[in-house]
């Protein structure tokens, strides 16, 4: 009687209705396999299958969205992650006749085939964006729900944050459940983030897709079905968008526009970083300060990770360990050492010990509680522990105000760890499900939500906590919060890492593909524990790890508790400390080539490291995406390529792929002469060329791209250094005469927010080339920031021999005056020294 009249309720949608009488479970099955009823809206179209509501609207030109309600109401219109700047509404034309429900946009087309039931998105040349699974309509099956898509055999999947594995998604299957996931491995999932946001890439045609689900959700990219893939949850709101591309770079841009950038971080950010679980008492932080400084490892950063604490509890300071810890920190900043601590979101639960943390989050109900009403506790690092409750707005207004003791001490950056939550002694390694948390939220109702709703944001609001209390502390100062466990869109308020990876070969191999794919999906600064987090590398290892590390977005050497030391002067050779030394040394040279390309992530959303596909969507010859096989290439920012042996720990040469353009070694200044003319395995000639490398512990291989112009600086500690002498202007030539050659300058003073009031100092670099020679042109500068630099060193690489004349001209082309220049031939460059009176110039050298 009970299915009969449910049965009903639900009408033309298939339903059933099963009753687990022992469980007393009730669970309706929802199929949307046919559109009973449909009519055009503003911005789209609202479909119906039976009690089943859809609607599809166009929120851009390239940009849909997906809503569900399996019965009748669409759910929440809500979100953590999608700025309410983006719920924008593009103009819609209908397209709907007999069999087809749908609409155009200027660059879409959305149709919903009727009977049965089908869902395609194409773009105006007739590419298929996203088209339903035939015969897999969604379904529900009680809360939970799952969508299929198809996957055209070439199509390769990206994204989906810090999960392990190779770089393209396919073939493989994940879940969404943010994971205390200590010595993860190369199979292991989840772990700490959760991303639910994928970009697919079928011959160079690009589009993202975004599941706005918090709950536990999963992917499966042609596990079940091998031509499909699919998404899904255990609950909560079936709501998701689609961003078209075609490019790569676009479907990215449009993913910061939904969900926003990486703010601008401080430069010193980017500078490198000392860690370890944990440097104490005060004396030993002071001598990794001074040896750091001994050994001229330039630096920037030391962390101070739990034992700082009084008994691990957050937002204290041993006063036996560390007696003058606000002395210690002006003396390390003496040093251009900023100091960044471990504040853990777990507040010890004392009630007897007048610790403020505890005291003013009873005073204020800041604390999550059970059902039953009262206060949930959970052991942590301090022991027994309360958490708070972070989708309230009051509770992290008030978590932010626990910064201000600290800021005041001169403290300068904060690491929010443990916040998947991560709660030891329980199995699940988490919180019981029914946890209680506040939501206060635009766009939510003001309910309250249990835990298996908030898990996968909690760590994001933590950290969303910290980075505005801190800017409401100190305004005018960028916050840097390191947080482990975060949402998409967390991006905003956090740098983040890998987690406790392993001193492993393996792992240092892992480090490409997982940096790549959380850039894709957001979070473009961030690194992995140089050197591995559980156990100890061996010295070769830590080398090979700090080289490459010094081009990822975040250079941080950590370890944990009990293994050998592996500071850079540790742990090696005195070729190895050299090596290591010189690296980071680089890393330094070329801040202002990162620093732009910071500047440019924070303005687009373009990661700092970049696979090769989205530099070059077209690299191979038929359409696929560039270095999927190894996956242990990459770009930073637009211009150098990083070529990682594809297994570090294997002695053989290798060859790489290099995308299509030609090419200079870093290093040398050379062009390079790649071999053409290979032949695949059916003996077709492949167009890609390649280069054969000899593997050397010395030489990482860098490539840079002809046709760009690369500014780097001289060497400093740290980036509160100013640096002496010329800004260099290092010029890779193309090689073809007009092609095109540019490069571009971002700075301001590294720390606050004055470049929004103009404070910042703009350059851009081009050059031509042409029969009679090469004219490099410096255009005048923008923005009112005064840079250290009075002359410009303008090196063109690539040069076999000097030019014959050399000349400098003002923009206005008045008469040009002579200028000498000097050819060095060991690294191939040709340079000119010449004054930068900010009006810009032009170099012209002649054969
Ligand atoms: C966690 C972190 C690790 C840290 C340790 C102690 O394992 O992932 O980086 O060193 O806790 O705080």
């Amino acid at each position: 009687m009970f299915q009969v009249v449910l049965a009903l309720l639900f009408s033309a949608a298939t339903l059933q209705l099963t009753v687990n009488a022992g469980a007393q479970q009730k669970a309706a099955f929802v199929r949307l396999d046919r559109v009973t009823a449909s009519r055009a809206l503003a911005n789209g179209v609202e479909i119906r299958s039976g009690a089943a509501v859809m609607q599809i609207t166009a929120l851009r030109d390239d940009v849909v969205r997906v809503r569900v309600g399996p019965a009748g109401q669409l759910p929440e219109d809500a979100s953590w992650a999608v700025l309410p700047s983006s719920r924008t509404a593009a103009n819609v034309t209908q397209e709907s006749n007999g069999s087809v429900a749908g609409f155009k946009t200027a660059k879409l087309h959305v149709a919903v085939h009727k009977d049965p039931f089908g869902l395609a998105i194409t773009d105006n040349a007739g590419h298929v964006i996203a088209q339903d699974l035939p015969g897999r309509p969604i379904e529900y099956h009680g809360s939970s729900f799952r969508v299929y898509m198809k996957s055209p055999s070439e199509e390769h999947y990206f994204g989906l944050g810090d999960k392990p594995g190779p770089l393209d998604r396919r073939n493989m299957a994940f879940t969404d459940w943010n994971t205390d996931a200590f010595g993860w491995q190369q199979s292991t999932d989840p772990i700490y983030k959760s991303i639910p946001w994928f970009i697919t890439f079928n011959k160079g045609i690009c589009a993202g897709i975004y599941f706005d689900n918090t709950w536990r959700a999963s992917f499966d990219f042609n596990k079940e079905y091998r031509d499909g893939y699919s998404f899904g949850s255990e609950a909560g709101p079936l709501d998701f968008y689609v961003l078209y591309g075609p490019e790569p770079k676009t479907v990215v841009e449009s993913w910061a526009w939904l969900v926003g950038t990486t703010p601008m971080p401080p430069m010193w950010g980017l500078g490198y970083q000392q860690s370890r679980y944990s440097y104490y008492p005060e004396a030993e932080v002071r001598r990794i300060g001074d040896r750091l400084r001994s050994e001229r490892i330039p630096a920037d950063v030391i962390w101070l990770d739990i034992d700082y604490q009084y008994k691990n509890w957050p937002f204290t300071v041993d006063p036996e360990k560390f007696p003058h810890f606000e002395q210690m920190i002006k003396d390390l900043r003496a040093e251009h050492l900023r100091t960044v601590v471990i504040t853990d979101l777990h507040i010890a639960d004392q009630p007897l010990a007048k610790y403020k943390p505890f005291e003013e989050g009873i005073a204020g109900d800041h604390f999550l509680k059970k059902p039953d009403g009262t206060i949930y506790e959970g052991v942590v690092w301090p022991g027994r522990a309360v958490f708070p409750d972070f989708t309230r707005k009051a509770s992290r207004e008030w978590w932010g105000t626990l910064y201000a003791d600290f800021v005041k001490q001169g403290v300068a950056g904060f690491w929010n760890d443990m916040n998947e939550p991560a709660i030891f002694l329980v199995p699940s390694k988490t919180m019981p499900d029914d946890t209680q948390h506040r939501i206060d939220e635009p766009g939510f109702a003001p309910r309250v939500a249990n835990h298996l709703e908030i898990h996968n944001v909690y760590g994001m609001q933590n950290s969303r906590g910290t980075f505005e209390g801190l800017l409401k502390l100190e305004p005018n100062v960028r916050p840097f919060v390191m947080t482990r466990a975060s949402f998409a869109g967390g991006h905003r308020y956090a740098v983040t890492w890998t987690g406790d990876n392993s001193a492993t070969w393996d792992h240092l191999r892992q480090t490409t593909p997982q940096l790549l794919n959380l850039g894709l999906s957001g979070f473009a600064m961030a690194g992995a524990d140089v050197g591995g987090f559980a156990g100890s590398p061996q010295p070769e290892l830590l080398t090979r790890w700090l080289e490459v590390a010094a081009f990822h977005p975040i250079d941080r050497d950590h370890t944990a508790v009990g293994t050998q030391p592996q500071e850079p002067w540790e742990n090696g050779t005195a070729e190895d400390v050299s090596l290591r030394r010189r690296y980071i040394e680089e890393r330094y040279r070329l801040m202002p080539y990162l620093y732009t390309t910071a500047e440019e992530m924070s303005r687009t959303g373009l990661p700092l490291m970049r696979p090769l596909f989205l530099e070059f969507p077209h690299g191979e010859a038929d359409g696929g995406p560039l270095d999927l096989s190894t996956g242990n290439a990459f770009m930073v920012g637009s211009d150098l390529l990083v070529a990682q042996s594809p297994y570090p720990d294997q002695v053989d040469d290798y060859e790489v792929a290099l995308p299509p353009s030609s090419w200079y070694d870093y290093w040398t200044g050379s062009r390079i002469d790649p071999t053409s003319g290979r032949k695949g395995i059916d003996n077709a000639a492949i167009a890609q060329p390649e280069v054969h490398i000899h593997r050397t512990l010395e030489t990482l291989p860098v490539f840079v791209r002809a046709g760009s112009i690369v500014p780097v600086q001289p060497l400093v500690q740290s980036t509160e250094e100013e640096p002496e002498g010329p800004l260099t202007l290092r010029v890779y030539p193309p090689t073809t005469f007009g092609a095109a050659c540019e490069g571009s300058l971002y700075l301001d003073d590294g720390v606050s927010y004055d470049f929004k009031k103009g404070d910042y100092l703009r350059m851009q670099f081009t050059c031509r080339l042409s029969p009679q020679g090469l004219i490099v042109t410096v255009a005048p500068r923008h923005g009112s920031f005064a840079p250290w630099w009075k002359l410009l060193s303008i090196e063109v690489y690539g040069a076999t021999k000097p030019y014959g004349a050399a000349n400098i001209t003002a923009l206005d082309h008045s008469v040009g005056t002579p200028v000498s220049t000097s050819f060095d031939a060991e690294h191939h460059r040709v340079t000119a020294l010449v004054a930068d009176d900010a009006k810009g110039m032009q170099l012209q050298l002649a054969y």
